[in-house]
């Protein structure tokens, strides 16, 4: 078995280099995580190479071989999808909105968008095309979440885990996204998602309940008639890696070096892509803040800036560099005297052991984002720190605050507080720093890259295992057609239908869920059958059944059996004479829920009342309920007549006792030697078939548990069943 890692990126990227075409490691947190995975052996990694335009075919054949020996396989992407799918789609739209930078959203993409969805198709392609039965594949971040659905249609049984690096923003942000559906869709065809921290997760499951009408869960969410797995997976770093080089003697000595030029000076770093999340202007200005305050500290601070330039083509990543580069001149200007300068600015990529040195050389690390999913330039900080000194100081909107909470914290939208963060964090007393320090080496050198990959790998082997896949596998469909076509041969033939959610889809309003006219053709059609007696076996209250069937030769049972006509030329009799006084006690509470609860209603029946939600913010459903429950625990010690339940968005509180089992049993009496045909879609159909002879044909609606001997996966398929039983010659 092997893994198939698969990300935009490639770890190593095609340069220009005065007039060559060389191969670079690639930037970022994604290529450095992943690459300690793909070091392992066992793996594929599809990917983008960089741009292959100014190559020969000869020259790209060679470029392939070489990929093909690193076991990494090339998507290669013609410049406009380039600009289209990862310039405008992915950097333009959803790193932005990810980020909370909703004014840098382009919300006019939808070229982009189609280019987007074209590119994940191609990287679906190719991933199935590298991937044999028992591999996993396991996807990376935003660029690419459609491809575990598109994946999932090539491959129906392949296992497969997605990834986020980047935050999953609050629901009521993704949905300002046009294609938000879509994008939600494509990570659900995945059998575990991850992300870096619990909120993030939580926000995805969020999004899926309001976009999807999902039911929210802590850890799984039921779609397509599989069991989708999400959770908080926050990735390391290779902290051994660091530590082994922050002892390097070699490093040592360019850490000496540093320290010497700084001459004295207290060494503050940052160090980030030059990307407009990393708040690095906001960061400058809070120096300048702090030498304006203290102007004892101008010659005591020596403030290095790492600014890799990064996705240069993007338009507002060249006014970001533009800003960045006109505050450092400012504040130099400012501050600085004819031999020294407060900010170095480089504007470069730079290698491990330089990058070792500088942390090594930082008394202070200055990471600053407005928001980043992980920032594994924290974690490499602290890992490098192996005489457990120096300080971090660290924006509470990187998912590394969730984590390394020993570090000192700032809102980087604070400019004064950052300041004063930075003052303290440069007079922090060695005993604080180490205790601080300790505390977060301990935590990194633990949860590293390793501890990351293993967790969400076996993560996904459990939930892609076929026990954990499915609810319980479908009997192939031509069977029941088979059985429901022998139905047929039965003397007599009893059919028990329930309506919402089985003959009709859900609608908004209970009420819109009005029967259309080619239902009331097939129930006609089918009670004119010689020998066939049709039952709708509903929770609806009377008078909706008999306004919508009452001119139809079928049997009406509404409230879950509480009123039945048995046939066209019945009354509406009761099947009960309980005494219904907790009504009143009962609508007062529902009443107050409803008071407080926007998108909720009462539903009154004869011996039922029905809080319906479908309209209600997911949490808040699950929170008044919950609250309801209570306080209905306590009233029923006293009414042992009246029972709860849960339906498709509906909690009812109806009289103990009535249930479709009383119909079902009846009929099944009735009419001994009658074959039976059931179809329902929720609980109270469990009843039905519960009460019915073990020879009768049940059918259940959907996913979920059921004790019913067949499933169909939704209304369309039920009308075409009856569909099938209708056209049947007798
Ligand atoms: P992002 O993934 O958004 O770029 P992270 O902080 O998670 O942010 O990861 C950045 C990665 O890139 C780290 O591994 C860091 O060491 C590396 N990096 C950042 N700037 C430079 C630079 N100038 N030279 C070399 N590596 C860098
Ligand atoms: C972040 C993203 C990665 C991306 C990296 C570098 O870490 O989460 O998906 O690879 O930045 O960005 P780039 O656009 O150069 O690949």
């Amino acid at each position: 078995m092997s893994t198939i890692l698969v990300s935009n990126r490639l770890p190593v990227t095609l340069h220009a280099d005065q007039g060559d075409v060389v191969l670079k490691p690639s930037a970022g947190g994604l290529a450095t995580a992943l690459g300690s995975v793909h070091a392992r052996g066992d793996t594929k990694w599809v990917g983008w190479p960089g741009d292959v335009a100014r190559l020969t075919a000869t020259e790209r054949d060679a470029l392939d071989r070489r990929l093909q020996d690193a076991r990494l396989v090339p998507v290669h992407l013609t410049p406009s999808e380039v600009q289209r799918y990862y310039d405008g789609f992915s950097n333009g739209v959803l790193w932005p909105l990810c980020h909370y930078l909703l004014d840098k959203v382009n919300l006019e993409a939808t070229r982009d968008w189609v280019a987007y969805r074209r590119v994940n198709e191609r990287f679906a392609d190719a991933v199935a095309k590298v991937t044999k039965p028992g591999d996993e594949v396991w996807v990376h971040d935003y660029q690419l979440a459609l491809v575990p659905q598109l994946l999932r249609l090539r491959q129906p049984e392949a296992k497969i885990g997605f990834f986020l690096h980047i935050p999953f923003p609050s629901a009521e942000v993704f949905r300002i996204l046009p294609w938000r559906e879509d994008l939600v869709r494509g990570l659900l065809g995945a059998d575990l998602v991850g992300f870096h921290t619990a909120a993030y997760a939580f926000h995805f499951a969020y999004a899926a309940a309001q976009l999807l009408g999902i039911e929210p869960a802590f850890d799984v969410l039921k779609h397509d008639e599989r069991a989708v797995r999400f959770g908080a997976y926050p990735i390391g770093i290779d902290a051994s890696a660091f530590e082994g080089l922050a002892r390097d003697e070699n490093v040592r000595a360019d850490v000496a070096r540093i320290r010497a030029s700084a001459a004295g000076k207290r060494i503050v770093l940052g160090l980030d892509r030059l990307d407009y999340t990393k708040g690095i202007p906001r960061r400058l200005m809070a120096i300048g803040k702090l030498l304006d305050r203290e102007p004892g500290l101008r010659d005591k601070l020596h403030f290095i800036q790492l600014a890799m330039p990064t996705r240069e083509k993007v338009d507002s990543y060249a006014d970001y560099r533009r800003t960045v580069n006109e505050l450092v001149g400012r504040i130099n200007g400012t501050y600085g005297t004819p031999t020294s300068v407060p900010i170095h600015l480089l504007h470069r990529m730079i290698g491990p052991k330089e990058l070792a040195a500088l942390y090594g050389a930082a008394d202070v690390m200055l990471v600053t984002p407005l928001r980043d999913g992980m920032n594994l330039v924290a974690k490499e900080y602290v890992a490098s720190r192996v005489d457990d000194d120096g300080v971090l100081v660290l924006s509470e909107f990187a998912g590394a605050a969730t984590e390394l909470q020993e570090a000192v914290r700032v809102n980087p939208y604070d400019i004064d507080g950052v300041a004063a963060a930075l003052a303290r964090a440069m007079r922090m007393p060695p005993d604080e720093q180490r205790l601080r320090m300790q505390a977060l080496r301990k935590r990194v050198s633990a949860h590293d890259v390793g501890h990351w990959a293993r967790s969400f790998l076996e993560h996904l082997e459990a939930a892609s295992s076929p026990m954990s896949r499915r609810s319980p596998a479908p009997p192939p469909s031509v069977t029941l057609t088979r059985r429901v076509e022998e139905l047929d041969s039965a003397p007599e033939l009893v059919l028990l239908l329930d309506y919402d959610g089985t003959l009709v889809p859900f609608a908004s309003m209970p009420d819109l869920a009005i029967p259309d006219e080619s239902l009331i053709q097939t129930l006609m059609a089918l009670s004119a059958r010689p020998g066939t007696q049709v039952h709708l076996v509903s929770g609806r209250d009377r008078n909706s059944l008999e306004r919508w069937f009452g001119a139809v030769p079928v049997g009406l049972h509404a409230e879950h059996g509480y009123w039945s006509r048995e046939s066209i030329e019945a009354p509406w009799l009761s099947n009960s004479d309980a005494d219904l006084g907790w009504k009143d006690a009962v609508r007062r509470m529902l009443d107050d829920v409803v008071a407080r609860t926007e998108g909720s209603f009462v539903e009154e029946k004869t011996a039922a009342l029905g809080l319906h939600y479908r309209a209600t913010e997911p949490q808040l459903a699950v929170r008044r309920l919950d609250e309801l429950k209570a306080r209905l625990h306590g009233f029923m010690k006293e009414h042992g007549d009246v029972e709860m339940l849960e339906g498709a968005k509906v909690f009812e509180v109806r009289l103990r006792g009535i249930n479709k089992g009383i119909i079902a049993s009846r009929l099944a009496q009735a009419h001994p030697h009658a074959a039976v045909l059931a179809i329902g879609d929720d609980r109270t159909d469990e009843d039905m078939f519960a009460a019915l002879p073990e020879r009768a044909v049940t059918v259940h609606v959907g996913s979920g548990p059921t004790r019913a001997h067949y499933r169909v996966g939704n209304v369309v398929e039920v009308r075409a069943l009856l569909d099938t039983l209708r056209s049947t010659p007798r």
